[in-house]
């Protein structure tokens, strides 16, 4: 029965200092499906020099920092090295946001069920335009513009 005690404490021990690096961890809500990320290291560098493009004069020159398949149609995927979600509300129609949730500042999370969801507190946002729509977070994710060209994804 000490050890039930010693169990909660250590769980009581172990939600405080995750409450602490929360906004860190549920910024991975990468976990992964997406995550190239949060792979060892670098896989990042697949695209080594980006190949100019047939018709693009268009250095809108972000770096490629996700692939369209790795977002669900009617989900998200939340990259945090880029501190951004990206969501796919219907199929084919990408949007971008900042991940940075508008509460308290957590990382929101990938997410395959209609919303963005902020697991620190349990917001929900608008996969079309990151509107708040549940929780106490009362203020839309900031919108970032993307390129999307075939199956890559781009900060503008
Ligand atoms: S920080 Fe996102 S709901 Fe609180």
């Amino acid at each position: 029965m000490a050890t039930g005690l010693n169990r909660r404490t250590a769980l009581s021990a172990a939600a405080a200092v995750a409450g602490v690096g929360a906004p860190l961890l549920a910024g991975c809500g990468s976990d992964d499906s997406t995550a190239t990320d949060a792979g060892s290291s670098a896989p990042s560098s697949s695209a080594p020099a980006e190949t100019p493009a047939a018709g693009g004069a268009e250095s809108t020159g972000g770096d490629v920092f996700a692939k369209t398949a790795d977002v669900p149609v009617g989900g998200c995927a939340v990259y945090s090295d880029a501190k951004v979600v990206v969501t796919q509300p219907t199929e084919g129609d990408f949007r971008c946001f900042s991940a940075v949730c508008t509460h308290q500042g957590c990382l929101v999370s990938s997410g395959s069920e209609g919303v963005i969801p902020c697991n620190c507190h349990s917001s929900q946002f608008s996969l079309e335009d990151g509107a708040p729509q549940a929780g106490p977070a009362s203020a839309p994710l900031e919108a970032v513009e993307i390129v999307v060209d075939g199956d890559d994804i781009a900060l503008a």
